[in-house]
């Protein structure tokens, strides 16, 4: 099993480019599905997540090329509508089959996406919003069984305790674009990566207005035809590589990103003093003196702080002097890389929903455990600050969600090697 050998090695400095977004390229992915005509999908990235994504969709009957690397085309002119489980258990957001198929086959058996460590990720309301498009959901043998022989548009809110739903909202749009009728969407998610799959299926003729904004309405169309799209940015592996450069004080340019993709998150980092340059398609990180100031965060759905960047900005704030206080608020238990900080000397405490970080801390490397992935990549930015040498072992969660990670930030100056196991002192390796 691949492991990472990380080592303190003072500021990075360069340029390192965004690839597409992860959270993007699942749902529109799974977008393909609603025609039988080819979608030509650009700038996908290269992960674990997205290999399994396509075995599904062939699994199901979709025809998929890869003329060059990060463009994929999809034909689906003949598919069924099971998504079995021993496909669907290798990752959740598998879930977002289920809009897809009851649109296109007017019945869908999907089944249920199982646990996660960052807490529990129930699906009631992807259930409760294709019960409200008049479809007959009946959940038994962990799998969603829906009859939409009766599918309907209509007035849905979709809002749930911790706020809007991505793959919930992704869900119900795309089983509206071929619904009769009008859907009217409210409690929408508008996170860019929902963004991004509503502007490619309306270029294959899907008729939504609200794109961006908390009410979505869907008039329901007879067919959906090819296009051509390419995917976002990933806003969270550049959040990611712009911690990357604070943490080190070093000179980084993250390039191909919108600035405006990230508001909340650079407001947060401006209020801690980073000295940054925002450019059109770039965010650059430029060198300080001293400590930042410590900032306190909750996570919220966008365009609130995301989630996906709190574990990282935890690891700079250990590096802070003062005191800190991130609360999470979308997945309470989302703090699993928190032990492992400790081990390498972060002075943390969990009280609830809420992590208080006393900085600065001097951090020393240890052979440490990723449970999740933002978990590693904060495991990771931690070890660039730590003294001595960093093993990170189960990096195949941040396969899932990082394209090419460890040679980026090498290029940038980073001390990390992808290493097998076998390479690791016998005494670090888990049992
Ligand atoms: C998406 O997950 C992302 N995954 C997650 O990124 C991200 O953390 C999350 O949105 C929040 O931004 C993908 O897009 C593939 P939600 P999703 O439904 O859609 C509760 C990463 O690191 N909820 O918006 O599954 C839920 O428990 C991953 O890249 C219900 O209660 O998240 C959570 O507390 C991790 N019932 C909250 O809503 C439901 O039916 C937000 O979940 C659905 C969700």
């Amino acid at each position: 099993m691949d492991v990472f050998k990380v080592s303190g090695n003072g500021p990075l400095n360069g340029q390192i480019d965004v690839g597409g977004a992860k959270n993007a390229a699942l749902p529109i992915l799974a977008a393909t599905l609603l025609s039988d005509e080819t979608v030509t999908l650009r700038n996908v990235p290269d992960l674990s997540d997205m290999r399994f994504m396509l075995e599904i969709l062939r699994h199901i009957g979709a025809e998929t090329v890869q003329p060059e690397p990060g463009v994929w085309k999809i034909t689906s002119k003949k598919i069924t509508h099971i998504a079995p489980y021993d496909l669907v258990r290798k990752m959740r957001a598998s879930v977002c089959l289920l809009g897809p198929l009851v649109a296109r086959m007017r019945k869908a058996e999907v089944s249920i996406p199982g646990g996660c460590v960052i807490g529990p990720r129930p699906i009631d309301l992807h259930i409760k919003g294709l019960k409200k498009l008049n479809c007959q959901v009946e959940i038994s043998n962990g799998y969603v069984h829906v009859d939409a022989s009766e599918i309907q548009g209509g007035p849905i809110f979709l809002g749930g305790r911790s706020g809007s739903t991505v793959t919930g909202t992704a869900n119900i749009v795309m089983a509206a674009t071929l619904a009769p009728g009008t859907t009217r969407l409210e409690c929408a998610a508008c996170e860019p990566e929902v963004v991004d799959l509503c502007n490619m299926l309306v270029k294959m003729g899907a008729k939504i207005t609200g794109i961006g904004s908390p009410e979505l309405v869907i008039t329901g169309v007879e067919k959906l035809h090819g296009c051509e799209h390419s995917v976002i940015a990933d806003r969270i592996e550049a959040g990611t590589f712009v911690i990357a450069g604070a943490i080190t004080r070093g000179d980084v340019t993250v390039k191909g990103i919108a600035p405006k993709l990230l508001g909340a998150f650079l407001d947060k980092l401006e209020e801690a003093g980073l000295p940054m340059e925002l450019g059109e398609d770039y965010i650059r990180v430029l060198p300080y003196q001293g400590s930042l100031k410590t900032v306190d965060v909750v996570t919220l759905p966008h365009p609130g702080y995301p989630t996906d960047l709190q574990a990282q900005l935890g690891a700079l704030m250990t590096q802070t002097e003062g005191l800190s206080i991130i609360t999470e608020r979308i997945y309470p238990n989302r703090f699993m890389h928190v032990p492992e900080l400790q081990r390498m000397g972060a002075d943390i405490s969990i009280e609830g929903p809420s992590a208080i970080i006393k900085g600065a801390s001097k951090l020393s490397g240890a052979p440490v455990m990723a449970s999740d992935l933002r978990a590693s990549a904060a495991l990771i930015l931690a070890a660039f600050a730590a003294e001595g040498d960093t093993w990170i072992q189960r990096i195949y969660h941040l396969d899932r969600g990082y394209e090419r990670f460890e040679q980026k930030l090498a290029a940038i100056g980073a001390k990390i090697e992808r290493l097998s196991d076998k390479d690791m002192p016998k005494e670090l390796l888990e049992d």
